[in-house]
């Protein structure tokens, strides 16, 4: 049997997708965050460890942003393999500077932070660029017409595909209606954008999953074995492209694969 998760589209930009993908937050960043316990920041070997197991596991989607701390910049750095190898999924808005996050979402500076992301990651394209919500979603989709300017990069050819990181249901149905992927909290616990999953069938779109493990308070989730439960859950509901997972513990990443490959292929 193969050990590989088999790709997946993501709705119809023509990206394919692994089913599980790497979130990078703890790559760059350990201040102002909300796990469970305080960590150290990994070294360059084993981020290179992480990322090589993960390629290994079949695992293409990375998941980073500007607001990560130095994340981009490492991708950018310690990326093993061709970056054809990879779908990186980066983010727009949202700056993280001195412990202080603050949000931006005009057309100029949408522009500029997306040219200094090209630079860090050390590439000349994104796959998926988000818009980083700060939860105000349908105002920064109707007010600072965001989709527009990123309609323009994507005819440029300097993202692939793009759509917004929401934080409510109206947003995330807004981002199907005007954009080719959301990206969204759900898991057992907190399973209330569920009709932005069930619109992204009907409208062939994508989606991404954030939080699945509710940031690691696996805790809070009543299962006997609560990471199983949790994607059982996921994989069980249609529409799902992606589940973003953070975690730097190469033993978390083989045992995630682990637990999707058992829904994924029962
Ligand atoms: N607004 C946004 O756009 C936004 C917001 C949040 C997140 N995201 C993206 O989504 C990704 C995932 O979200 P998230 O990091 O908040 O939450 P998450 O994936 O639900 O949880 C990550 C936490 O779970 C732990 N974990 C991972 N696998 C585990 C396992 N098998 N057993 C026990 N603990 C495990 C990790 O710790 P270890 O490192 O110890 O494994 C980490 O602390 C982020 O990395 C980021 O890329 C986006």
């Amino acid at each position: 049997m193969s050990t590989q998760l088999p790709l997946r589209p993501l709705g119809q930009t023509g990206i394919a997708v692994s089913p599980l993908g790497l979130g990078t937050v703890k790559f760059g960043r350990n201040q102002a965050v909300k796990y469970p316990a305080h960590f150290e920041l990994p070294t360059d070997e084993q981020i290179v460890e992480l990322l090589t197991t993960a390629r290994t596991l079949g695992i293409n989607t990375l998941d980073t942003a500007p607001a990560y701390g130095t994340s981009e910049a490492r991708l950018g750095q310690l990326l093993p393999g061709k970056r054809s190898d990879w779908v990186i999924i980066g983010k727009v808005g949202e700056t993280f500077i001195d412990g202080v996050s603050d949000y931006n979402f005009n057309a100029d500076f949408i522009e500029r932070s997306i040219e200094h992301s090209l630079k860090n990651l050390n590439t000349d394209y994104l796959d998926v660029m988000l818009i980083h919500s700060n939860g105000d979603d349908v105002n920064i989709i109707q007010h600072h017409r965001v989709f527009e300017t990123l309609e323009k990069l994507k005819s440029q050819r300097l993202i692939r595909a793009f759509g917004m990181s929401t934080k409510t249901i109206a947003g995330g149905l807004l981002t199907l209606q005007h954009a080719d992927v959301a990206m969204i909290t759900y898991n057992p616990i907190a399973p209330e954008e569920k009709p932005v999953i069930d619109t992204a069938v009907k409208q062939h779109k994508g989606i991404l999953i954030k939080k699945a493990l509710a940031s690691g308070h696996l805790n809070k989730i009543a299962a006997e074995d609560p990471l199983r439960a949790t994607m059982n859950f996921i994989f069980n509901t249609p529409g799902v492209s992606s589940v973003i997972v953070g975690t730097i513990n190469p033993a978390h990443l083989q045992e995630n694969v682990r637990a999707a490959r058992c829904v994924l292929t029962p």
